[in-house]
């Protein structure tokens, strides 16, 4: 799978974590902060009592160095020989220092390898200084961000925070390893008289313009929707059994993309997964359901619950109509590509709509995959035991309108169909 980097540098202070985070939530991306990453090297040299100014000294301690870069949620972590220094990075004898030792090529060299290796896992949004033009020059999302330097003074103070940013800046910009400076290709805003929201919205129509495929619709502010009351009475009481009966567990909560149309594609084991995939969210989606299903109170009850008839018996166009409208105008949509529930736990062959209905919407693809619900409640059998439930969320398929256009055909439905297979059967 190919993953995504936007790439946002900018100077002390600019807002660069900020607008990362928010689009590493929104989009479903992993927000790496690389600066981090520079104070948590400086953190350890201080500690180890090494001048930093003495590069030898530094190289050797590197070299030794155990430097372990993860995520936690959404968020990087970083930990040195085994310990978080998160709670230190931004001491004042950190920001005296830090420009000192990034200057170092090896300390670089170190650290440039470790942030590319995110890239192999996931999407990345990472901020720093040379995240366009040295860590993913060839990535066609960058973004370079800057204000003032009387207001970036202003926000560090108000953090309440010691750090003289101009001459981080002036030492950060004027170093021979990868200086701080606008990468090719890279849009500029300047934040200084931005709200947040601004910069964000800023963000995202440049990130369009520089074709990173975005969900269509992303909400004006947050929290989304809430859910109407009839949606939320099966949320919550499906939500509240499966969390008491089957010790429900999800994990790779921080590849869901929250806001805007996708398409949830998820392997099939049981009549408990929908409301389990609906629990994943806090809005409401979409799913299928048996044509049978919809007599008398379900009749009512199913459409209440946005659900969609199917008739499992023949491919049933009129519903994949509705459901490539319904990503159209935004809404999230749970498919399972199998179309029918495992007998043995396995994951069966693929039908080859949800690469038709991909392609036509043209929306992101969250791959999923369930564990443990065929045991929970078998297929034929009726009867509920308490085993335990595990979700895992993948990192999102994001396609670019050309990709999508390749595969808006037979074939390419049928390729699309294998991609998403394949992403749901890694997990
Ligand atoms: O983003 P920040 O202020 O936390 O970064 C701290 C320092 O780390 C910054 O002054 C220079 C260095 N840095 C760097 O050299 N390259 C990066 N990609 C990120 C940070």
């Amino acid at each position: 799978m190919t993953y995504h980097a936007i790439a946002i540098d900018g100077p002390a202070a600019s807002g660069k974590s900020t607008l990362a985070h928010a689009l590493a939530e929104r989009l479903g991306l992993v927000m790496v902060n690389s600066g981090a990453m520079y104070r948590a090297v400086t953190w350890k040299i201080l500690r180890e009592e090494i001048d930093p100014a003495d590069i030898a000294a530094v190289i050797r301690l590197l070299d030794g160095m155990d430097i372990h870069c993860g995520q936690d949620g959404c968020v990087s972590t970083i930990r040195i020989d085994g310990t978080d220094p998160t709670p230190f990075l931004r001491e004042p004898e950190i920001n005296a220092n830090v420009s000192t030792v990034s200057a170092i090529p090896q300390v670089r060299d170190r650290l440039v390898a470790l942030q590319r290796d995110y890239l192999k896992r996931t999407h990345v949004v990472m901020e720093g200084r040379d995240i366009g033009s040295v860590v993913f020059p060839h990535t066609p999302f960058k973004i370079y961000i800057d204000a003032d330097p009387a207001v970036r003074d202003e926000r560090r103070s108000g953090d309440g925070e010691i750090d003289s940013v101009s001459q981080r800046d002036a030492a950060d910009s004027s170093r021979k390893t990868a200086p701080l400076k606008v990468a090719d290709g890279a849009s500029k805003i300047d934040t200084s008289s931005l709200t947040i929201g601004g910069v964000i919205e800023a963000a995202i129509e440049i990130l369009s313009k520089q074709g990173f495929p975005l969900p269509r619709h992303l909400p004006d502010e947050e929290p989304p929707t809430p859910m109407r009351w009839i949606y939320w009475l099966g949320w919550m009481s499906f939500g509240a059994a499966y969390r008491t009966l089957f010790g429900l567990r999800i994990e790779g909560a921080e590849n869901l993309i929250r806001s805007g149309p996708v398409l949830v594609a998820s392997n099939h084991q049981s009549y408990l997964d929908p409301p389990l995939i609906g629990n994943l969210y806090k809005t409401e989606m979409v799913f299928f359901a048996r044509k049978s299903l919809f007599k008398g109170f379900g009749k009512w009850l199913y459409p209440q619950w946005n659900a969609i008839p199917i008739d499992q018996e023949k491919p049933d166009m009129s519903s994949m109509k509705t459901v490539i409208r319904n990503l159209k105008e935004g809404w999230r949509v749970l498919v399972f590509p199998e179309g029918q529930r495992t007998l043995d736990g396995s994951i069966n062959e693929a039908a080859p709509g949800i690469g038709m209905i991909a392609a036509k919407a043209g929306v992101p693809i969250q791959p999923v995959r369930i564990y443990g619900a065929d045991k929970a409640l078998p297929r034929g059998s009726g009867k509920v035991s308490l085993a335990r439930i595990t979700v895992k969320v993948g990192p999102p398929i994001l396609l670019s309108p050309e990709e999508f256009k390749a595969y808006s055909n037979k074939e390419g439905y049928l390729a699309l169909t294998e991609r998403i297979m394949s992403a749901i059967k890694a997990l």
